[in-house]
């Protein structure tokens, strides 16, 4: 572990930075004045020799001129022309061809066996590995830990990472059988090695998540896992700006800084050696998702085989948009590639079209719930591109320090801005062959953790609704009978019984009273 941990430079301890000489000092005020930033600097002189020295480091790994440019395109970005930068051209938005898009919803039976069988095989083959997405700070849930450890008021007590984490070790018990039973089949013999198979998951955290994220696991034994196969990195953080162009001082001492939004994955991915060491362990297959999904079928064989089975460079799930005003982001063919427009940019017209071929059904459906498949050898190309990844622009109340008195301002309106890289920007980048779009069923694989206790919608109580609700539905389905004597409780079944409704057939003719637990196998 120790050796995985300094190979990737994550943990451990950091040598006491050394205090500035008067003349680095100098070059860096000379870099922030001569870029028009240098406000970040103004108590500097007063500082303490420690923060001085903070404030130093600080600033000292930013490039001030790099800053402006990305805000400065982020606020304004170039107006479409056409070739001969004549009036805006129109996007032409297609629903993505039907050569790259199946649905679990209408697949037949055998195509979906195919591809989780193809899957489960890579996973026994150790090419499969997974990326968690956690370094967001989760504002609008309001907990102070990081959103992983939240806590949606299961029966089991069990939180978003430990959810996650069983589902990856029951995964890798499935393919681990599956080889076994193969190996059995191929008729007696000498007894084999238990095989070992191992899911690498890499858990991407931002300055203000890793340590309690490391914590956390470190607590709570790493799930099960084998800690060597959970690697815990770093994303980068962005200088927050306010809405005239200017670095925001959240203190005397200290910039203020947010992560660089979830498309920060890639620079980490290249940054924080992770592509190193997938490398080293041959990964060639990758899931990617966001930690706010309390039904994400983490390593998903389905998805894997279906993407593998395409030879794409990435393939996306997507759910049914549910009307054509709910607010969700689309994946579509805009002017001939794979992109994702937000419902905000497209007009009713478009938003409400019916597809020809299904009466009744939104031609613009496929929503976008960043759950992501990448081949390795796509992402061994971010070098090539990260740096041209657009940044967006969020706008948000950010507390900062007033230039005259030094004084800590809470504002109560948005002041600034914090710049933000999006994971599927890169879709655009890749040719229609080479991307792929899942639909899946979304009561089974899509209810985000957003927003505060009460709120009534994709908050905790709709995240355990909709997990205690698929364990009824499954009890049901492998022929059990559930009786409760509360109209909407569940079943809560454990990852570590059951990965997708699977191996359940000892219910059969049980009754089961809700709500209830089913824990081990
Ligand atoms: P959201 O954009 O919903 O943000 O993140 P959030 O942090 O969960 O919540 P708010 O907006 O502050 O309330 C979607 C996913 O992207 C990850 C989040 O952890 C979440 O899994 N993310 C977001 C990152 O990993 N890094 C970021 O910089 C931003």
């Amino acid at each position: 572990m120790d050796k995985v941990k300094e190979a990737l430079h994550i943990g451990g301890h950091h040598h006491e930075p050394q205090e500035p000489t008067p003349d680095q000092v100098a070059q860096l005020k000379e870099k922030y004045t001569s870029a028009g930033q240098s406000q970040v600097l103004t108590f500097f002189d007063s500082l303490s020799a420690a923060d001085k020295t903070g404030l130093f480091q600080q600033l000292s790994k930013f490039d001030p001129t790099y800053i402006n440019t990305i805000a400065a395109k982020a606020l304004s970005p170039p107006p479409k022309k056409d070739d001969d930068g004549g009036k805006p051209k129109e996007d032409v938005l297609e629903p993505l061809p039907e050569s790259v898009t199946a649905s679990i919803l209408d697949s037949k039976p055998e195509d979906i066996e195919k591809w989780y069988s193809s899957g489960l095989d890579l996973i026994a083959q150790n090419k499969v590995a997974v990326v968690l997405m956690a370094g967001g700070q989760g504002t609008r849930l309001g907990s102070s830990a990081p959103k992983g450890c939240y806590n949606i008021g299961l029966p089991s007590g069990k939180s978003l990472f430990e959810i996650q984490a069983q589902r990856i070790v029951k995964v890798q018990r499935l393919a681990a059988k599956k080889l076994e039973a193969e190996a059995e089949d191929d008729g007696p013999k000498t007894p084999i090695a238990k095989p070992k198979v191992a899911v690498p998951w890499y858990v991407m955290t931002s300055g203000p998540t890793r340590g309690p994220t490391e914590d956390y696991f470190k607590q709570n034994n790493y799930f099960g896992l084998n800690p060597d196969n959970v690697i815990i990195f770093e994303q980068g953080v962005l200088p927050c700006i306010s809405n005239d162009g200017k670095i925001i001082l959240e203190s005397k001492s200290k910039v203020a800084v947010a992560p660089d939004g979830n498309g920060g994955i890639y620079n980490a991915l290249v940054e924080s050696k992770v592509l190193d060491d997938m490398k080293k362990r041959g990964i060639e297959h990758i899931h990617a998702y966001c930690v706010d999904n309390c039904l994400v079928k983490v390593a998903d064989p389905v998805f894997l085989g279906f993407a593998a089975s395409l030879d794409v460079d990435i393939a996306t799930k997507v759910v049914r948009k549910r009307n054509a005003s709910e607010s969700v982001g689309l994946i579509l063919c805009k002017n001939g590639r794979p992109d994702v427009v937000e419902y905000s940019e497209i007009d009713q017209a478009t938003a409400e079209a019916i597809d020809p071929k299904q009466p009744g059904v939104l031609k613009f459906r496929a929503a976008n719930i960043v759950n992501h498949y990448y081949s390795f050898r796509f992402l061994e190309s971010i070098p090539q591109w990260a740096k041209d990844l657009p940044h967006h622009v969020a706008r948000k109340k950010i507390p900062y320090t007033d230039l005259e008195t030094g004084e800590t301002v809470k504002p109560a309106k948005p002041n600034g801005i914090k710049l933000e890289q999006f994971v599927f920007d890169v879709f655009p980048m890749l040719e229609m062959s080479k991307f792929a779009c899942m639909e899946v069923r979304r009561e089974d694989e899509f209810s985000p953790l957003k927003n505060a206790p009460g709120t009534g919608e994709d908050d905790p109580d709709t995240s355990r609704h909709d997990i205690m609700a698929q364990g009824k539905r499954w009890i049901r389905a492998a022929g059990a009978t559930v009786v409760s004597e509360e109209l909407e409780s569940g079943i809560e079944v454990s990852p570590l019984m059951s990965y997708a409704g699977e191996g359940l057939e000892k219910f059969t003719g049980h009754t089961i009273r809700a709500p209830a637990i089913i824990e081990r196998e």
